[in-house]
């Protein structure tokens, strides 16, 4: 079982390196209370201009995320679960707030179906496409340990693997 989350603490944007971003994020109990933890990630979120930023990313390993694709659409998703992508799968520029000034083309399906519980802790399904269907299965990718740079192209991968190796290597110094 997770720990309690600790209120308080200045709440950072985990970098890739932390091996926190490779783990696979355990359920959230139905009594954990994240309202106060999920006010703070979307500060910190619209503050870094980030669309999307999950548990893991502020060292929580967690399975949720919170995405607002357009400033205007804030959402929460706890322990979601994505039980369908369809459509064309398109390429899309992805970065990411752990990849401070990297990114990438990631090619994923335009649609998806998911269902989590919302930040009342409500069910939802929702059936999203193009930016927001895009965010989701990126953010969803966090909570099993798996990121954008693990979707790229290996051209691409190459390009920025000296970049990566060198933020990996600052990240273990900060540990
Ligand atoms: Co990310």
């Amino acid at each position: 079982m997770p720990g309690p989350l600790i209120y308080g603490e200045k709440m950072e944007i985990v970098h890739y390196g932390n091996p926190v971003l490779r783990e696979k994020a355990e359920e959230v109990p139905s009594n954990m209370d994240l309202n106060s933890f999920i006010d703070e990630m979307f500060d910190l979120m619209y503050k870094s201009a980030g669309i999307g930023l999950a548990a893991p990313q502020v060292g929580e390993s967690l399975r949720f995320f919170i995405t607002d694709f357009d400033g205007q659409s804030p959402m929460v998703f706890i322990n979601p679960r994505i039980i369908e992508r369809k459509g064309e799968k398109t390429a899309m520029d992805e970065g990411c707030l752990s990849f401070p000034g990297l990114g990438g083309q990631v090619i994923r399906p335009s649609q998806v179906i998911v269902e989590a519980e919302n930040r009342e802790r409500r069910p939802f399904k929702l059936e999203a496409s193009e930016l927001l269907a895009k965010v989701i299965q990126h953010e969803y990718d966090h909570i099993n340990g798996v990121l954008f740079i693990d979707r790229l192209e290996t051209e691409e991968k190459e390009e920025i693997k000296s970049e990566l190796k060198a933020l990996a290597t600052r990240t273990r110094k900060s540990l």
